[in-house]
């Protein structure tokens, strides 16, 4: 069964853009292994788009894999990721053209979904450039959704629409697993607050078998180029507050960062045990603010009666965060204790009402939180 909890991955495109062939993809799934991504829980290796050629086979009406990229075929670089226990994804487009104005699938849904199901493609992620404007967006993420339930193999639907189109109003129906409900990231803190902020209002429509997308991981790039490269880049603290409201909103963890050489650092928090645990719970609860004024404080029910908690300061001076226990929903005078976990520094704190934690600027700090008598 997939998508029971938040698809988890690797993806091309931030990094790499147009730039991959097959030697590249097979050193990125070895990466992938030997470096503890999968371990971790990270399991679809996902080409994004420019691996087509530019027309389909006229024959056959097939989209053709260049050969330039695979000269031995895809087959074999899919077949090559599935030795290694991994899966493997492949983009297309609900258009004309993909946005890189490659062959799309308008019009040869079943067609390809059966290609992607020949090939033995475990996921599929479909865009949304050079839409037909006599179509809506609801029909064609639709066929599509029925053609790879209909294509004999098991595949992953990873909509792309960026939240256009009231795509939460209809996106369940299509038999999408998860949905893109912004624009494209790019690798800053700027466009990291703009994403999370958004989507505070809409998690609520995240749920098993069909989670919100917030798009594709920038932790770890630091100044790298490709399509979402920016020579700023992210500090340790910034890459910390992507990583944790990405976990914290239960949303899909697909890496962008080239896997062989990101630093151990960010490694580290890539991998975090406790805080892939808290994106990956299976009641899959939405997140809430706690204390309506700012809304960087955010608290999540967990399975197993334990609450996660995220204390984020966007601000430029160290600051202390934190809440009153009423504002998380009960009295002091319960007489319960709040014990508070440290996510990555295992630091443990308790309080009783008040609760007020230093957090260094534009940072975060994360925890899993129990009631205790
Ligand atoms: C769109 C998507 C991106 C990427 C590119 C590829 O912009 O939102 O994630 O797939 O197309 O052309």
């Amino acid at each position: 069964m997939i998508a029971k909890k938040p698809p988890m991955g690797f993806n091309t495109w931030n990094t790499f853009g147009e730039m991959f062939n097959a030697q590249m993809l097979c050193e990125l799934a070895d990466a992938m292994v030997e470096r503890g991504f999968k371990d971790a829980g990270y399991e679809y290796l996902i080409v994004d788009d420019h691996w087509e050629m530019d027309e389909r086979d006229p024959e056959t009406g097939r989209l053709v894999p260049r050969p330039a990229k695979f000269p031995n075929g895809i087959k074999e670089v899919i077949d090559y990721v599935h030795s290694k226990g991994l899966k493997f994804g492949l983009y297309s487009c609900a258009g004309v053209k993909t946005c890189g104005m490659k062959p799309a699938s308008f019009n040869n849904e079943y067609l390809d979904a059966k290609t992607f199901a020949e090939w033995g493609v475990d996921y599929l992620k479909y865009d949304y450039c050079a839409k037909p404007e006599t179509q809506d967006g609801d029909t064609l993420y639709r066929r599509m959704g029925i053609a790879l339930r209909e294509c004999g193999r098991e595949i992953l639907f990873a909509a792309c629409n960026w939240g256009q189109s009231d795509v939460t109003s209809w996106i369940r129906s299509s038999g999408a697993h998860m949905y893109r409900s912004t624009h494209d990231i790019i690798n800053t803190y700027e466009s990291t607050c703009g994403i999370f902020r958004s989507q505070v209002d809409k998690l609520g429509a995240s749920a098993p078998f069909c989670f919100n997308d917030m798009d594709m991981l920038t932790v770890g790039m630091k100044g790298a180029g490709g399509p979402a490269g920016n020579s700023k880049g992210c500090t340790p603290g910034e890459y910390r507050i992507q990583f944790c409201t990405w976990c914290m909103f239960g949303v899909p963890l697909i890496l962008g960062c080239d896997l062989r050489n990101v630093d151990e650092e960010y490694r580290d928090l890539l991998c975090n045990e406790k805080l892939i645990r808290i994106n990956q719970d299976e009641e899959a609860r939405a997140p809430h603010p706690i204390a309506v004024n700012d809304r960087m404080e955010f608290m999540k029910e967990l399975s197993g009666g334990e609450y996660a908690v995220l204390l984020i300061n966007t601000d430029t001076e160290d600051t202390r965060k934190g809440f009153v226990s009423y504002d998380m929903g009960w009295k002091a005078s319960s007489g319960c204790k709040m014990e508070f976990e440290d996510v990555l520094s295992g630091e443990k704190l308790t309080f009783t009402d008040y609760v007020r934690i230093p957090v260094p600027a534009h940072d975060c700090r994360m925890f899993i939180m129990r009631l205790v008598d």
